[in-house]
């Protein structure tokens, strides 16, 4: 038995051995993400860069003349929100009112049509509890997800990406497909009049209280980061003067392959199920929609060799998705004991021993560290490569965060920080959690262009 036991032992850490890495490691992802960086900016190679480095639009953060009643909308992240923000530039004060409403699975993965008749439904019942329904008011619409811009308000969805699939938007202008649904119901008027990633929502919010923030960054359901890049060296956009804010969709790095030395067997199987295979590699790597299934499926490996939960696979473990970000939060939380993890588990549906609960939490630990370090990873590039934009030996920025997982995980964000601190030596990078999401940045993002559309007339 003893034998049995130490054999075990090592088979175990043999598995999460796989997920260690090490700093020359990192630093080679780094170094990656600066080559895909590139690939992603330059006319030459844009058309093979899986890193996109859309343009946004977005050529400067808010500087607190921004004024005006403003609706929202934010839509890809936990939760779809419809917002009101009332900008007030005199005082310098942001107020909001805001609704969350459910978008159902068969709903998210029916027809485009059905999803923006549904968005519009929501925004009617907002305005009618708002008391607003004639107000006709500006919108800025968060739509988390990649889109070619040709301006601020119009935005082709390149791909879905985390739990979206509804047919018929992809290659599709989302702009048109909203105003498209608010004419068919016939009920009020909106002005739509920019489209905004999350990321780039983040960084105006912060930037609105901290005017060095010019990155903004995502450790959510899904994972991406933005940045103020030079005009000069986004070469798919006329005029080399100033900066415009860059969505890099950092999440398909490596979808060309050039993660795979760093990629599990468990990484593949988590690939294999989800609803888009061989996409969006990174991001199944760092971000909370995958993490939980990475674990899983270590689990269903271990169980099936005889190492946890007595050999027997339950229904629940091969149940996709059931380790959500707050499970594996709690999961891994130091002041939850033993005995919690084991309830935890229970309530998942794990009938789990003592030793048991030891194993899983382990797992968990080996998954989330390494998907906060090869985040941290993604930011030191990206920290990197702003200085040496600006030629600086030493650089001082700050980072507009928001994601369940950087909020609400025990250890995600301090392993990310020590990361970059590590990765990046020459930047001293300090992360601002967002408050408010990302609505608040696009109804900034909103006012500036209201107030560039009165100049021009
Ligand atoms: C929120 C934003 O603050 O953060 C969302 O307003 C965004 O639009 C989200 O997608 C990311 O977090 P999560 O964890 O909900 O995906
Ligand atoms: C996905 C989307 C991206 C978004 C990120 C975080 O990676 O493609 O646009 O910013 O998730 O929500």
């Amino acid at each position: 038995v003893a034998y049995r036991l130490a054999e075990q032992t090592h088979e175990i850490a043999k598995i999460l051995s796989k997920f260690r890495m090490t700093t020359e490691q990192l630093l080679e992802v780094k170094n990656r993400m600066r080559t895909e960086m590139q690939k992603g900016l330059s006319k030459s190679t844009q058309d093979v860069a899986v890193v996109r480095m859309l343009p946004t639009y977005v050529r400067s953060t808010p500087d607190g003349t921004e004024n005006g009643d403003f609706l929202a909308l934010d839509l890809g992240g936990t939760n779809f929100r419809v917002l009101l923000v009332k900008i007030r530039s005199g005082k310098k004060s942001v107020e909001m009112h805001n609704k969350i409403y459910a978008i159902p699975l068969e709903v998210m993965q029916g027809t485009g049509e059905e999803l923006f008749d549904h968005i519009v439904h929501c925004i009617s019942d907002f305005l009618d509890y708002m008391g607003m329904k004639t107000a006709c008011l500006p919108l800025g619409f968060t739509f988390s997800f990649p889109c070619q811009q040709t301006g601020l308000d119009a935005g082709i969805l390149l791909t879905w990406t985390k739990g979206f699939k509804a047919t018929g938007c992809e290659s599709e202008d989302i702009v048109g497909l909203l105003r498209d649904a608010i004419k068919r119901t016939e009920e009020f008027e909106l002005d739509v009049v920019a489209i905004v990633n999350d990321t780039v929502g983040t960084m105006m919010t912060c930037a609105y209280e901290e005017p060095t923030c010019e990155i903004g960054l995502i450790a959510g359901t899904g994972s991406n980061a933005c940045y103020m890049e030079e005009m000069r060296n986004i070469e798919m956009v006329h005029g080399d003067q100033g900066r415009m804010c860059v969505n890099m969709e950092w999440g398909a790095f490596g979808d060309n392959g050039c993660l795979d030395d760093f990629r599990t067997d468990y990484d593949h199987a988590v690939d294999d199920l989800s609803l888009n295979v061989g996409k969006q590699r990174y991001e199944k790597m760092i971000s909370g929609m995958y993490l939980g299934e990475i674990v899983r499926n270590i689990l269903i490996d271990m169980t099936k060799r005889g190492f946890l939960f007595r050999g027997q696979i339950s229904e629940t473990l091969k149940t996709r998705g059931i380790f959500e970000t707050k499970f594996l939060s709690q999961i891994e939380s130091d002041r939850l004991a033993l005995l919690q993890v084991r309830s935890i588990l229970q309530h998942l549906g794990l009938d789990s021993t003592c030793d048991d609960s030891i194993i899983v939490k382990e797992v968990c630990g080996a998954v989330s560290r390494r998907g906060a370090q090869l985040c941290g990873a993604g930011v030191a590039a990206v920290v990197d490569k702003i200085r040496e934009n600006r030629g600086l030996d030493h650089l001082k920025v700050t980072v507009g965060v928001d994601g369940t997982l950087y909020k609400l995980h025990p250890h995600f964000s301090r392993i990310m920080k020590q990361t970059v601190r590590d990765l990046a030596p020459k930047c001293c990078v300090t992360f601002l959690l967002s408050e408010d999401g990302s609505g608040k940045g696009a109804a900034l993002i909103t006012a500036v262009a209201c107030r560039l559309r009165k100049e021009v007339i």
